[in-house]
């Protein structure tokens, strides 16, 4: 009987998809990300076929080489940096992500984060739960018109073109875009700029949007030079991966006036905040939820589930990973 084990406990559709299967299916007991020795004691403990890893889970070399029975690491998110792929690839082990899981989801999360910043949301509503509001001000808490301003996406995959397309014909915004190769569906679609350096954004840019993923060439990328590039009436975005943005840098820069503010789903050392962030007026923070909807968990699940039946049945999986 083919085993799997599952590091953390996801929606049972996926579970259960494994199980008809009529494998043998352990989920780690613990409601917390595994550590490194617990994952391999418990990898250890079977002769596993296949893992589904959260994107908490590192999967080194060490990891790999106690479970050398394993054929596939089945990453439960569309990011897969948690994940060694040159280890694998050296040991022939399958990594997959669940790229259709909650792209669209991640973009509505990123315009909640942007609305959030322009429309000072989070700042009204701490000001009325606090019983400043004393009648209507004209000075009071103005905000940031978004129409006719530009909208810059570094990175222009599904959440990128999902963003660009909310910002062209949502918001009525101009879109300016940076990807190591250009997007002609964008272009077409949503009239958006192509800009072949990333600094290009973000010099124009009102409010920036990262989508990258989290590789040895985007961590921190935008760090103090690139802030300093941008407008001091700009707002930041990212739902992609906290490294991609050197996060002391850009406390200093908020703290200063360099940007205006920044909306933040991830963090350079998750579950921790760099000193300072937390204190800061023009900052939205969210705790890394942006694919967090009932619908994308399932999706997750579902997808996840069926790249381990492609590799135990024989099939590439349909959602394999490579650089
Ligand atoms: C979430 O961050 C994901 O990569 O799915």
């Amino acid at each position: 009987m083919k085993k799997v084990f599952i590091t953390r406990k996801i929606p049972e559709t996926g579970i259960n998809l494994l199980k008809e299967k009529g494998y043998e299916v352990d989920i780690s007991p613990e409601d917390r990300p595994l550590t490194k020795g617990e994952l391999i004691n418990a990898l250890k403990a079977k002769q596993y076929d296949a893992v589904l890893t959260l994107l908490t889970d590192t999967i080194d070399a060490e990891v790999m080489d106690s479970a050398p029975t394993v054929k596939i690491y089945a990453n439960y998110a569309i990011g897969f940096n948690n994940i060694s792929l040159d280890e694998a690839k050296k040991r022939n082990i399958y990594v997959t992500n669940t790229p259709g899981g909650g792209a669209d989801r991640v973009a509505e999360h990123t315009w909640a984060l942007i609305l959030a910043l322009s429309c000072r949301i989070v700042e009204g509503d701490s000001y009325m739960r606090n019983g400043k509001y004393k009648g209507w001000d004209p000075m009071l808490l103005h905000g940031t018109k978004l129409a006719g301003k530009t909208l810059g996406i570094i990175g222009t995959g599904k959440i990128g073109a999902d963003v660009a397309h909310r910002g062209k014909h949502g918001f009525d915004m101009n879109i300016a875009y940076y990807d190591v190769v250009r997007n002609e569906s964008l272009e077409k679609d949503f009239q958006a700029v192509f800009y072949p350096t990333v600094d290009e954004v973000l010099k124009i840019a009102d409010v920036v949007s990262l989508h990258v993923p989290l590789l040895d060439s985007t961590r921190h990328l935008i760090n103090s030079d690139r802030l300093k590039m941008m407008k001091s009436s700009t707002y930041l975005i990212n739902t992609s991966r906290g490294p991609v943005v050197d996060e002391k840098a850009l406390v200093s820069a908020l703290q200063n006036g360099v940007i205006k503010g920044a909306g933040l789903d991830v963090y350079e050392f998750e579950p921790d905040l760099a000193k300072g962030l937390a204190e800061l007026p023009n900052v939205v923070l969210t705790p890394h939820i942006a694919s967090g909807t009932e619908e994308a968990r399932h999706d997750m699940a579902i997808i996840s589930a069926s790249n381990i039946i492609d590799a135990l049945e024989g099939v590439t999986p349909r959602n394999q990973v490579s650089y």
